[in-house]
Parts: structure tokens; sequence; C-alpha cells
């Protein structure tokens, strides 16, 4: 195991402990500690309703099930992300459209959308990768003026912020991951945030079978209630042991989100020196989390697979940049316009190590063996 991981979750004592009082509790299924999480959830976004799933893929799922996308709809969605945006639209039998990215950013824009508009086009799913915030006002008022729904792939940006307002809180419906790469997490996990009150309550029968009554309601009334499944549903329930944790780390959110800011802000003072290293920053209309700190290494006499080998002999952990769907076999059934900025972005990044435990020599390691492995490729002793 490499010294410096790319990530290591912040979890403790407490967290241990949520989780033994679950089980001691005899209730371990979602229940009372995912109501409360859900609560909570809600009020620290800022938004009527949460609503806890078992992973951010399941919930996307949803999102657009809920919605009614299916066979013969188009979703357009950035090809520059983790696959799971791609395949929440291929489960619901609609066909992914891939859009480019802003070469900045990494992130849609408007200019794309028009792009690859078509039409059977009915939904657009917008993704703030790596924490990184998309261009929300633009994009939501193209998709209002040719009466797309507009969803939101927040897995990696929670704490992240649009102009001043948390990511989630002036959506239609966005979706969160609690995946360990994340700043909070349960194991497995994922939140889906709305302000409407009737998309959230069929939003919580769907990923509970369909029925008109969860478990946990029936088990609270004595057990006479009988329910009725409503429409065909799916399990996409988070149990109780994930929730409990998840209590625990949303409390730690604030400091989790300045810490990594804060480390963040060293990393650019380290690569200040680096002219061959562009490195992911906030964007003009907000401010990232980092979830993943990236960089962009912009001389193509660098070989990125090199530069990986090269520090993680120093023992420092690396992943090559976000990955580009429409390049997997997985994707191969639909065709793609060209996305020069996506191939560009996705062979020439790479995610460097962050954690909250980090230290400021973890910091200067890292960035000495990038200097190295540059130094290395770009000026080989002969
Ligand atoms: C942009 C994006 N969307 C969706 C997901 C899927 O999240 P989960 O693992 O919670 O299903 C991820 C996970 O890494 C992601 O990065």
């Amino acid at each position: 195991m490499n010294a410096i991981p790319i990530m290591r979750p912040w979890m403790g004592d407490a967290e241990a402990q949520a989780v033994a009082n679950t089980i001691h509790s005899g209730w371990v299924a979602q229940g009372p500690r995912v109501s409360e999480f859900e609560k909570k959830f809600a009020e620290y976004i800022g938004v009527n309703e949460a609503i806890a799933v078992s992973s951010c893929t399941a919930g996307l799922h949803l999102a657009l099930h809920v919605h009614g996308i299916g066979p013969g709809d188009e979703v357009i969605v950035p090809s520059f992300s983790f696959i799971a945006t791609t395949n929440s639209v291929i489960y619901t039998g609609a066909s992914p459209v891939f859009a480019d990215v802003d070469e900045v950013t990494g992130n849609l824009d408007v200019p794309e959308l028009d792009r690859v508009l078509g039409p059977q086009t009915k939904a657009v799913m917008v993704v703030h990768q790596a924490g990184v915030p998309a261009e929300l006002n633009q994009i939501r008022a193209w998709c209002k003026a040719r009466d797309l729904l507009l969803i939101e792939d927040a897995a990696c940006a929670i704490g992240s912020r649009y102009e001043s307002s948390l990511i989630g809180s002036d959506s239609h419906l966005a979706v969160f991951s609690f995946h360990p790469r994340k700043l909070l997490t349960t194991g497995e996990g994922g939140m889906m945030v709305t302000d409407s009150s009737e998309i959230a309550t069929r939003l919580r029968q769907l990923r509970e079978h369909g029925m008109s009554v969860s478990a946990a309601d029936r088990h609270a009334s004595g057990g006479t209630t009988v329910e009725a499944y409503l429409e065909t549903g799916f399990n996409y329930r988070m149990t109780d042991m994930q929730a409990a944790v998840g209590l625990v780390q949303l409390e730690k959110i604030d400091r989790i989100v300045r810490r990594r800011r804060e480390l963040a802000e060293t990393y650019h003072r380290l690569l200040d020196d680096l002219d061959a290293v562009r490195a992911v920053t906030d964007p003009t209309c907000g401010a990232t989390n980092y979830q993943s700190f990236w960089v962009e290494l912009q001389d193509d006499m660098v070989d990125r697979g090199h530069v990986m080998s090269f520090m993680a002999e120093r023992g420092i952990s690396t992943r090559r940049g976000i990955m580009a769907a429409h390049l997997e076999s997985a994707c191969s059934q639909f065709a793609s316009k060209p996305l020069p900025v996506t191939e560009h972005l996705t062979r020439r990044t790479m995610i460097l190590p962050l954690y909250h435990q980090m230290t400021s020599d973890d910091q200067v390691h890292v960035i000495q063996a990038l200097s190295d492995a540059l130094t290395e490729q770009l000026w080989p002793k002969s």
C-alpha cells in the first residue's frame, strides 16, 4: 500500500459508536436513523426534502425514472464523468447523448448543449465534476426555454457553492454520493434533494419496492397496517447503520470542506513554479469543495503513465483524470459527436492525493515527486 493514499475517509470513534448503537437498537435496515439523516441533510442544504438511497447511481436512475424518462428519449450527459452518470440514463431505456465540456472547468456549458440538442432530447444531466460547480443559471435558463428536465449529478459536490448557495439548494433535483472518495461517506450511499414534497413522496415509495407504507412506518404502527404496491419499484434503500455514520459525518462537513480548501491552497502555492502543470481551481461562478484535486499535464512530451509510476515508486498514490464514457466499450452502441476537449482532458489529467488528515510535509513530498517526474522526462540526464 502506498504511504500517501489518494483519499482517506475522516472517520473515528464517534462513527464506530454510532454503528454499534444502531446494532444494539435492533433496527439496522432503513428506519429512524435514515429519517433523521434525511431531516438533517435537508436542513444543511436548505431544501424541503432529502431522500436517502443506496447510492448516487441509484438516485440518478430514480430521478429520471420518476419523471417518466424511458425508451425513445435522449438525455444529454457529459462523457467526461464517472460512468455512473451515463449508466443511470441507460437503466431507463433512454439513450445518453454525449456533450463536450469546458476546457477549464471540465463541466457542461450552453454552447455544447446547443450543439447536441435533438428532437428526442428530454433531459439534461449536469455534473458538478470533481466538486467544481457548473454554470447553473445559464443551463437552467436554457433547459427552461426548451421545457427540458434538469437533473444535477452532485455526486462529488457536497459543500460546493454556486455563487454563494450550496449546490442542491436551488435545484429541481440533485443527487449526492457518500462513496468513500467523497467528502462525507457512509461506505456506500446517496441522497436526493428537492423542494417538491410530491416528488419526494413518490421517490420514497420507488426506492422501497413501490410500497404505500414503509416497513419502518408499518413497524411503528404496531405491525397491523397492510401495505399496497402502487407501482413497480426498486430496492434502493439506505440502511440505518449507514445513516448513523452519515449523521456523525454531517456534523463535521463544514470542517471537512474548509480543510480541503486549505490543502488545495497549499497545493496551488507549491505548484506555482511548475509551468507545465495546470491545477483545478474555483470557477468564476462559485467555489469547489476540491473533492478531487486534478492537474493537467500541459506538455505533450510528458507521459502521464510514467509520471504516475514514478510517483507510485515514491509511495504516492495517484489516479488518472476523470474518464470519458464515450470511449468505453460499454457505451459503444451510442454514437457520439467528436468531443475534443473531453478526449484531451481525459488523456492529460491526473488526480493527486487529498484527504483531511494530510500534512503539509505530505503535500511537499507529492509535489516534489511530481516535479522530479517531469524533470526526468523533460530534461533527462544523458
Ligand atoms: C460524477 C459521479 N456521478 C455518479 C457517481 C456514482 O456515485 P455512487 O458510487 O454513490 O453510485 C460518481 C462516483 O464516483 C461520480 O463521480
